[in-house]
């Protein structure tokens, strides 16, 4: 398995980020801003999906984790969901080419199965397509909730002790983690919210222990490369000492 937080410690001081989870916020707020329909907001949201990729990639990080939709984001008025969903089509249609091209890997966590079955067919085509890409893994969170990916874990768990093919003392964090969707991926080194909310809404809760957290005051299609490039450097200037002595 790749490293979990543990590992994190021996990094040396002021290395970029390994991996960079951000929750983009503030499509809504953009488009009233800019007097357009919230669709709007949301298609220049995905613009700035590939900044935030494009940072990614001048900045040597290795993970990208984007919070696209949240369970509770089915709950919001079905004509949005239907915008956001044809906009995650578009850009899968759109994007993966290049994504390929630019040796970017693509694995979509969340509950996959609540998503249309062509959405479900072409999120299995780009995952295979770009499997063995390794410059950076980009990880959208599509239909994701924290707690249900939590229960999800702790019900195989369950059923491997039910089973007896597991001790109930042989449970460790990495025993655990096996079982998140996020399996294979080190934990978020920083995790960033755009749109001023200070808030982790449901993303990355057992992932994020050990993660630097940066709240940046802008909306979420205002971000840019330049914009990560500068929260990297933020991340490079902070101190991180899981829990050790300064
Ligand atoms: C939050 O803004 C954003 C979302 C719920 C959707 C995020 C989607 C995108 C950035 C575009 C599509 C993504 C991909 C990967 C193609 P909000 O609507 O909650 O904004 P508000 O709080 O200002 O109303």
């Amino acid at each position: 398995m790749e490293s979990q937080a543990h590992s994190i410690i021996e990094e040396p001081a002021g290395a970029p980020p390994r991996h960079v989870a951000i929750i983009m916020d503030g499509n809504g707020r953009w488009a009233k801003r800019e007097g357009k329909i919230r669709a709007a907001g949301h298609r220049q949201g995905a613009e700035a999906v590939r900044e935030a990729i494009e940072g990614a990639l001048q900045n040597g990080v290795e993970y990208l984790t984007l919070y696209a939709f949240s369970s509770e984001n089915w709950n919001r008025p079905e004509e949005e969901v239907r915008d956001l969903m044809g906009l995650l089509k578009l850009y899968l249609n759109r994007e993966v080419k290049t994504m390929h091209k630019q040796n970017v890997r693509l694995r979509v966590i969340g509950r996959k199965d609540r998503l249309s079955s062509d959405i479900q067919q072409m999120i299995t085509k780009a995952e295979e397509h770009t499997k063995d890409n390794t410059r950076l893994t980009l990880v959208i969170a599509l239909s994701y909730g924290s707690r249900d990916e939590i229960i999800d874990a702790a019900k195989a768990l369950a059923q491997e002790v039910e089973a007896g093919a597991l001790k109930v003392d042989e449970i460790d964090e990495d025993r655990f983690t096996a079982f998140l969707s996020t399996k294979g991926l080190p934990d978020p080194d920083m995790i960033i919210r755009t749109s001023g909310e200070q808030r982790l809404s449901n993303f990355l809760l057992w992932q994020a222990a050990y993660s630097e957290f940066l709240f940046l005051d802008i909306l979420w299609p205002d971000f840019t490369k330049e914009t990560f490039a500068e929260a990297v450097s933020e991340y490079q200037g902070r101190d991180r000492r899981y829990g050790l002595r300064p």
